[in-house]
């Protein structure tokens, strides 16, 4: 098809040009594919966690770890952190079950919470029997020395768990913690602080995603008046057991930016939705991704048979594992944010910048590739022009970048003005809209004297070139 040795020589430097067009172009469909397959994965892609509870009584099913460990990148021991489990006796401390947990973990390359140390429910007899000095100071104790046996281990600690009430208002739940003094929370989290300021100190409870509920406000309120007066407060966990009565408000995502406002992380902790209704799977996943605070979501338990509302089948994979349909529905939002179908635009030259605080040390690695701004980047959509000789008409002029392979009877077009065209071209030419065709030696039909790059297509491939030929 080169009809003399110019060509031949533009043939070549079209080739190195096109390899590293064709380079850069797989780099760009790669990320464009760069779809993560776990949920892990998906989530990491964003700087985000997925996580699941886990409980040590199931370490040896090995179809729930395998599965656990394919998906998930944090694990929140189910019940072997709650004070019943590790301080059984008043200060006698088991930790034998959340350790195994934490090794298994961390042997599978997944952070985990610490999950609660503060707390109405599954406090140990001993301490249910107490009141006023002697709780406060248990409560103390407690925290002190569990949060002292994982210094350095978790990613987080629910330092509080569910302190509010469901009754309609802004108040405290009443419990044997709330009747030693309003102070109570406030203390134990300065408490926490102490023994570890670099672990995520959080508060987590349910019914509290409703931007509109009473109990919602009361948290908030007392998350703004801990961060006026410097009570160390990290995060605030929702748990998100969306329920028939209580499903997916329409404001969760006006909720977490609003406690992220008030310069805390906020998490879903919780996850379970009955039947797994992936509406509301995809609408809570779309609420946290669409605040950068938000830092991961963390789902109730592996299986469905794992549940502690296993009647309502809330979890993303069935009894036997299988993925079920709230599985795909979670996994897509997390792609569609964390890079599965990145757009590279022309402005978008300079390197992204993370908005969310990376959080999961081992997995948060970013997988796909950040946008390159040294090199072509495709500003627009391919425009395919007729392989095989029938290339006339052009009707339209595409700009950059192009990658052209030199094989078979190609159309070309010019879409700025070219330095020198000349001669040795076959078939289509397209310069400032209009058409030459059979252009060769001398073209005197050609704007003389033009610089500039020459754009070229061939067969809906693109590549670009500052070509002279003489
Ligand atoms: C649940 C566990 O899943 C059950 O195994 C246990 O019997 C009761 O507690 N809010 C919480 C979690 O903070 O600790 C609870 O976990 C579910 C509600």
């Amino acid at each position: 098809m080169f009809r003399n040795t110019k060509k031949s020589v533009l043939f070549v430097r079209l080739g190195s040009m096109v390899l590293l067009i064709a380079m850069v172009a797989s780099l760009i469909s790669s990320k464009a594919s760069a779809a993560a397959t776990t949920l892990g994965a998906a989530a990491a892609l964003s700087g985000r966690y997925f996580g699941t509870a886990i409980s040590n009584g199931k370490l040896g099913d090995s179809a729930y770890t395998t599965l656990a460990a394919r998906e998930f990148n944090m694990v929140t021991p189910e019940n072997e952190l709650k004070i019943d489990a590790t301080e059984p006796q008043q200060n006698v401390f088991s930790f034998t079950a959340g350790d195994s947990i934490l090794n298994w973990a961390t042997s599978h390359g997944m952070k985990m919470r610490g999950h609660t140390l503060a707390w109405h429910s599954q406090q140990p007899s001993w301490m249910q029997s107490l009141t006023g000095t002697a709780l406060r100071n248990a409560m103390i104790n407690h925290i002190q020395k569990v949060m002292a046996h994982y210094v350095g281990k978790l990613a987080a600690w629910d330092v509080v768990n569910e302190a509010y009430a469901d009754d309609g208002t802004q108040n405290r739940r009443q419990s044997n913690l709330q009747a030693t003094g309003n102070d109570w929370i406030e203390v134990a989290f300065r408490t926490a602080d102490a023994v570890e300021p670099g672990v995520r100190l959080c508060y987590n409870d349910y019914n509290i995603e409703n931007w509109s509920a009473a109990k919602t406000q009361g948290v908030y309120n007392m998350v703004k008046d801990f961060k006026a007066r410097g009570v160390p407060i990290d995060c605030v966990g929702f748990q998100t057991h969306f329920t028939g009565g209580s499903s997916l408000p329409s404001n969760f995502q006006t909720t977490l930016s609003s406690f992220a406002a008030l310069g805390v992380d906020v998490a879903l902790t919780e996850v379970d939705v009955t039947q797994a209704n992936t509406t509301q799977y995809a609408g809570l996943t779309q609420a946290c991704v669409n605040v950068a605070r938000c830092i991961g979501i963390t789902v109730w338990g592996v299986r469905d048979s794992d549940s502690w509302r296993s009647g309502e089948a809330p979890l993303l994979f069935d009894g036997s594992g299988n993925k079920k349909a709230a599985y795909t529905s979670v996994l897509n939002v997390l792609n569609s944010v964390g890079g599965g179908t990145p757009q590279p635009t022309a402005t978008n030259t300079t390197a992204p910048t993370r908005t969310n605080t990376p959080i999961v040390g081992a997995t948060a690695t970013r997988t796909s590739t950040p946008v390159i701004d040294a090199t072509p980047v495709r500003t627009n959509t391919p425009v395919a022009t007729t392989s095989g000789g029938a290339c006339s008409p052009v009707t339209s002029t595409v700009t950059a970048p192009f990658t052209f392979d030199g094989a078979g009877t190609f159309c070309w077009q010019i879409a700025t003005v070219p330095s020198y065209v000349n001669n040795w071209n076959n078939n289509a030419v397209s310069i400032n809209g209009t058409n030459y065709t059979n252009i060769y030696v001398g073209s005197s039909s050609l704007p003389a004297k033009i610089n500039g790059f020459y754009y070229i297509s061939y067969n809906g491939s693109f590549a670009w070139s500052h070509i002279e030929v003489r």
